[in-house]
């Protein structure tokens, strides 16, 4: 039987996003409310600051105003605590963490983040600390919640950049390429281009055919139409580099499979070289170049950036964090540990956070999105 929970540290890991704040108002507010009594512990800049013990207390003053902040009150890095840069070298400071939480009291760490923040997570709990985490990440690709808390927000402003693009790429009669964030899952350029009424969607789900794209245009400017806006996904690729990237996983794999034979063969250390890495232009930049060469139809670039992590949430990530961070309390306090806290439907449940570590979310290729999408006449750059 575990005992009850009197104290709980917070951090928030990864790339920042509106509605961090409202998370961490959420969890701290309902754990410390009279109704459960505990205390919080805020750690700053992610794990980092759990490693190097630096604390900031979570009480009713620090939560107070700000459910509307953009970004997050802890500050937030990507350092993993089993790889984490010290003094010019890379340590694993994994065992330091969880003594650190030891030593504050802390009986539950609720970490916000994303994809890489859940497997941190999962580190940590096998080293001994239990560990409740909240899905956050504007591109909406971590396994087991429907939904993402960034999300939203993001899908807002991204679609609110096409919807300003369509003026002006009228008024020059342009094709104008809005790059939008997402890592490796198109949902943000998906969700943001059928919002917006994209002509073109390129996701990495689906490799795209420029002379596909380029057909596609042609047919808009025969049909009178003086603009086309292209929403594309900043981790898409093309059929060849899709093509390449196989061949090479394949090359990977048989390496590996000689290196393992070898390994068995002769005891001693193996090295598998990396393939080399190449510099490439930007895949926004080549799509742009490769269209206008292809339709002799102008074309620019426009690239979103962190303009669609910034500024305050919209009100359904506001919704959406507290509903989060609430449930994430009442795990804490009913001893339901070492889940991550997710949205299924109109509830949000608890789900293993074994079950979400190491998985990642992409775009299902008969997504109801890309259906509609097709329906509206968006060309996805792979049919002809
Ligand atoms: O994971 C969120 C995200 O904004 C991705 O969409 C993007 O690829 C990445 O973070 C950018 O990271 P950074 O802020 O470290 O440049």
């Amino acid at each position: 039987m575990k005992t009850k929970p009197r104290c709980i540290g917070v951090l928030t890991s990864g790339g920042d996003c509106p509605g961090l704040n409202a998370a961490i108002r959420g969890v701290v507010k309902a754990c410390i409310g009279d109704e459960h009594g505990m205390q919080a512990i805020g750690f700053l800049d992610g794990f980092r600051g759990l490693v190097e013990n630096r604390t900031i207390p979570l009480d009713d003053r620090a939560c107070s105003g700000i459910l509307t902040l953009g970004g997050t009150i802890l500050g937030t890095s990507r350092d993993k605590p089993h790889k984490m840069p010290m003094g010019g070298g890379v340590m694993d400071m994994t065992e330091t963490a969880v003594a650190n939480a030891r030593r504050l009291g802390i009986d539950v760490l609720v970490c916000l983040g994303g994809g890489g923040t859940q497997k941190n997570a999962l580190a940590l709990r096998k080293a001994g600390l239990p560990v409740v985490t909240l899905p956050k990440t504007i591109d909406n690709d971590v396994w087991g919640t429907d939904v993402t808390f960034g999300f939203d927000t993001a899908l807002g402003i991204a679609t609110e950049a096409i919807d300003r693009l369509h003026s002006t790429a009228t008024s020059h009669q342009r094709t104008i390429v809005c790059e939008i964030m997402g890592h490796n899952a198109g949902w943000l350029a998906l969700g943001a281009g059928i919002a917006g009424g994209a002509d073109v969607i390129l996701i990495p789900e689906i490799p795209y055919d420029a002379k596909r794209v380029a057909e596609h245009l042609l047919e808009r400017r025969r049909m009178g139409k003086r603009f086309s806006i292209i929403a594309v996904s900043e981790g898409v690729i093309d059929v060849a580099q899709a093509a390449k990237n196989a061949a090479a996983s394949e090359r990977t794999k048989r390496i590996e499979k000689k290196a393992k034979a070898k390994s068995e063969e002769v005891a001693g250390p193996i090295i598998v070289e990396d393939a080399p890495r190449l510099v490439q232009e930007p895949m926004a930049s080549r799509l742009a170049r490769q269209l206008q060469q292809l339709t002799g139809i102008e074309a620019r670039v426009t690239s979103l950036g962190h303009v669609q992590r910034g500024g305050t949430p919209s009100a359904a990530d506001r919704l959406l964090c507290t509903r989060l961070g609430t449930k994430a309390a009442e795990c804490i306090v009913e001893g339901n540990w070492n889940v991550m806290v997710a949205v299924r439907g109109d509830t949000c449940v608890s789900v293993p956070i074994e079950e979400v570590a190491g998985r990642k979310k992409t775009v299902p290729l008969d997504h109801a999105w890309l259906r509609s999408a097709r329906l509206v006449d968006t060309c996805l750059g792979d049919r002809s």
